[in-house]
């Protein structure tokens, strides 16, 4: 087979939410017939901060779930569970040797979240995130690798350490490119929509969980933050409507020009409440799957343990031969 390889994982560190749905998995399911896919559920990532053991395996479990449930086809791409392949621990070492400390350093994503932490809580782990993360990539010799904008840093230095190796020694690492959606793609927090909606945010109201039953995601649309203009427009100025805007075009495929004439002369409630119908809609068929699949973990076993012998094929491949140069 001739097919491009993709790569890409979301953290358990919680639940996924809408904002992953829309800005990552939607796509990562049209990308499923084209490319040969590997997505990963990436559990050692997850404890770089405090988890409670019962919360990550659950996490785990929901994001496979999650994946499978949003239109993944196990059969088609690799599902795995990122430490069940303990090739991407091998080569997170290997490359810890060649990424630098002050590279590290100046990744954005460890300076926002360490700068929340008290020194004696920021892990080595932490700071060597990024080193794990070039590590996934590499091991599957990935030509593309769809993530959000707030990857981009990440990707740049996963092609830096790649080009460093390959100089070092000789070809090994394919060098891969950022596949990062258009803005839009970024789904905002419902109560802060100047920040993006995510499933680590401690206030559970401004994020919308795949999981979440209708009362709940009606509930969250009624508090979602908006402004005294009243008006449904789409611009910089009302960020909270512009992001349900977003969300409204998303799931429905209408331009935001046809949605913001549609609510014409009517108010927020009305927009909102709509909104969360939407959402709602959109879910239904999903939760649906995720309640069979929960309710059938042997089956949810047979498709990781099918999808850990898959990838640990592909990624020993690639730690024999980088084994072999640095000289073990
Ligand atoms: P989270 O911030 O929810 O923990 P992850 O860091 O695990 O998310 O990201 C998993 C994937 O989902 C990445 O490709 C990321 O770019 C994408 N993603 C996360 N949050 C959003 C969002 N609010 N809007 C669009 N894409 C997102
Ligand atoms: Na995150």
């Amino acid at each position: 087979e001739n097919k491009k390889v993709i790569f890409s994982g979301m953290q358990p560190s919680g639940s996924l939410t809408l904002g992953n749905y829309l800005g990552a998995l939607k796509n990562w399911v049209k990308l499923q017939s084209e490319y040969d896919c590997y997505y990963c559920v990436v559990d050692m990532h997850a404890i770089t901060v405090p988890k409670e053991p019962k919360d990550l395996r659950k996490n785990t479990f929901e994001v496979l779930a999650n994946y499978i449930a949003a239109g993944l086809d196990p059969e088609q791409v690799t599902l795995f569970i990122q430490s069940h392949v303990s090739a991407h621990a091998e080569l997170a070492w290997i490359l810890n040797c060649f990424a630098y400390y002050g590279e590290l350093g100046r990744m954005t994503q460890f300076k926002d979240k360490s700068k929340k932490l008290d020194n004696n809580a920021i892990t080595a782990g932490l700071f060597t995130y990024p080193t794990l993360m070039v590590a996934d990539i590499l091991l599957y010799q990935a030509d593309l690798v769809p993530v959000g904008e707030d990857q981009r840093q990440h990707l740049e230095l996963t092609r830096d350490v790649a080009a460093r190796f390959n100089n070092r020694f000789s070809e090994t690492f394919k060098i891969p490119e950022p596949f990062i959606s258009k803005e839009g793609a970024k789904i905002m927090s419902l109560q802060e929509p100047q920040s993006k909606m995510s499933k680590s945010d401690s206030n559970d109201n401004s994020y919308i969980l795949l999981m979440d039953d209708a009362d709940t995601i009606r509930r969250k649309l009624k508090r979602a933050v908006t402004d005294s203009e009243g008006v449904v427009r789409y611009n910089e100025n009302q960020l909270g409507v512009k992001n349900l805007i977003n969300i409204y075009s998303k799931i429905t495929n209408k331009t935001t020009d046809e949605i913001v004439s549609s609510y014409d002369g009517k108010g927020y409630a009305e927009f909102k409440n709509d909104v969360a119908e939407i959402i709602i809609e959109e879910l239904r068929p999903i939760q649906e799957k995720i309640d069979y699949l929960l309710k059938n973990k042997d089956y949810l076993e047979k498709i990781y343990i099918m999808g850990a012998e898959k990838a640990e094929n592909k990624a020993r491949k690639t730690l024999r031969k980088v084994q072999k140069k640095v000289g073990f």
